[in-house]
C-alpha cells in the first residue's frame, strides 16, 4: 500500500497569499508566497478589505504555481489544508473558500489548521525527534504566547500578551523611528550599528510567576523618549543621529528580548520542560534566536526553532501541520467558517 501523504495548504490569514505542497509532514515540495508588503507599505499596517481583495486576485495563481512547482496534479494530493483561524475575517473567508471549493471539485478530504499551531509546526519540520514536555513560544505580528506541548496537536495555553503582540511593538516603533514597514526586520537592521544598554527601557510583567507579556509600556517609554513626556514636542527623531536611532532601536529590541527569554526559562522552569519550540515572525530575527540559545545551553534545555524561512507566514507549515490530522483522521466539513480568533 502506498503511504504517501501529499498535502496542499493554504494560507490567507493576513497579509500573505500562500500555498504549499508537502509530502508526509516533512518534505516541503514547494511553498509559494505572494507578499502584500509593497500594497500595504502606504498605510504603515494591514488594511483588511485591500488584503482581503489581493488575496482573491492571487490565491489561484498562487496555488497554480505551488501544484506546478511540486510536479503534482490534483490526483497525486491526499487532502486540502487550509488556515481558517485565527486572522483577519474577510481574509480567512478567501482561503477557506477557494480551500472548500478545490477540496469539493477534487473529491479530496479537507483539514482545518489552526495558524498559530502551524507556526510551531515550522520548527518542528526538520526535527527527527522532540522530548517532551516542551514550552513553545509563538510571537508574531498578532500574539504573542507561551504553550505547553504535549504533542504537535495539543497544546496548553500558559499565558500570553495582554495588549500588544511582540512583532506589532516591533512595527509600532519602527513608524515612531520613522522606519519603513514592516517594522520588525528593519529594527533589527538598524539595531545592529546600536548599543543595545544605550537606553534602560522597561521589561513589564516581570515580578512574580507571570506567563503573560505585555509591550505596550515599553512601546509608550519609546514614544516618550523621542517626542517628550507630554507628547507636546516635536518628534525628535527627524533630528537625531543616525547613531542615537540605532541606540533606541536595539535598546528596545533588547527590552523585548530580555522580557521572552525570562519568560520562556520561567515557563519551562515551571513545568520542568525539557525542550523549548518557537515559531512566528518575530523568531527570524537574530539577536532573539541567539539569546534564547543561550539561555537554552544554559538550562540544558533543547531549542527547535523555525527556520527563518518559515518563520513568517508561509503555507508550509499548514500543509506539514495537516499530515498530522490527515493521520488522526481529523477532517473538516465543508461548512468549515473562518474564525478571526484562536
Ligand atoms: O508570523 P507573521 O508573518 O504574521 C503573523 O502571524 O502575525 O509575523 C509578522 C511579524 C511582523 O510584526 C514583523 O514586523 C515581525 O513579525 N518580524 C520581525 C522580524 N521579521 C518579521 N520582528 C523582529 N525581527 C525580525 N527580523
Ligand atoms: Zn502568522
Amino acid at each position: 500500500m502506498d503511504k504517501t501523504v501529499t498535502i496542499l495548504g493554504i494560507e490567507t490569514s493576513c497579509d500573505e497569499t500562500a500555498a504549499a505542497v508537502v509530502r508526509n509532514g516533512k518534505e516541503i515540495l514547494s511553498s509559494v508566497v505572494a507578499s502584500q508588503v509593497k500594497i500595504h507599505e502606504k498605510y504603515g499596517g494591514v488594511v483588511p478589505e485591500i488584503a482581503s481583495r489581493a488575496h482573491l486576485e492571487k490565491i489561484l495563481p498562487v496555488v497554480r504555481e505551488a501544484m506546478e512547482q511540486a510536479h503534482v496534479g490534483p490526483e497525486d494530493l491526499s487532502a486540502v489544508a487550509i488556515a481558517n483561524q485565527p486572522g483577519l475575517s474577510i481574509a480567512l473567508m478567501v482561503g477557506v473558500t477557494a480551500a472548500k471549493t478545490l477540496a469539493f471539485g477534487w473529491n479530496k478530504p479537507l483539514v482545518a489548521i489552526n495558524h498559530l499551531h502551524a507556526h510551531l509546526q515550522s520548527a518542528l519540520i526538520s526535527a527527527e525527534h522532540i522530548e517532551l514536555p516542551a514550552i513553545a513560544l509563538i510571537v508574531s505580528g498578532g500574539h504573542t504566547s507561551l504553550y505547553e506541548a504535549q504533542s504537535a496537536l495539543e497544546l496548553k495555553l500558559l499565558g500570553s500578551t495582554i495588549d500588544d503582540a511582540a512583532g506589532e511593538a516591533f512595527d509600532k516603533v519602527a513608524t515612531i523611528l520613522n522606519l519603513p514597514y514592516p517594522g520588525g526586520p528593519n529594527i533589527e537592521k538598524t539595531a545592529r550599528q546600536g548599543n543595545p544598554r544605550a537606553i534602560d527601557f522597561p521589561r513589564s510583567l516581570l515580578d512574580g510567576q507571570s506567563l503573560d507579556f505585555s509591550f505596550s509600556g515599553l512601546k509608550t517609554a519609546v514614544l516618550y523618549y523621542c517626542q517628550g513626556q507630554d507628547m507636546s514636542g516635536q518628534n525628535r527623531v527627524a533630528t537625531m543621529s543616525p547613531q542615537e536611532i540605532a541606540d533606541v532601536a536595539a535598546s528596545f529590541q533588547q527590552a523585548v528580548i530580555d522580557t521572552l527569554v525570562i519568560k520562556t526559562r520561567r515557563a519551562a522552569k515551571q513545568i520542568g520542560a525539557k525542550t523549548v519550540l518557537m515559531g512566528g515572525g518575530v523568531a527570524a530575527n537574530s539577536t532573539l534566536r541567539e539569546a534564547m540559545q543561550v539561555m537554552c545551553d544554559k538550562h540544558r534545555l533543547t531549542l527547535l526553532v523555525a527556520p527563518k524561512s518559515l518563520c513568517t507566514d508561509n503555507a508550509a507549515m499548514v500543509a506539514s501541520l495537516a499530515y498530522y490530522k490527515y493521520q488522526a483522521g481529523q477532517f473538516a466539513g465543508l461548512d468549515l467558517e473562518p474564525l478571526a480568533t484562536s
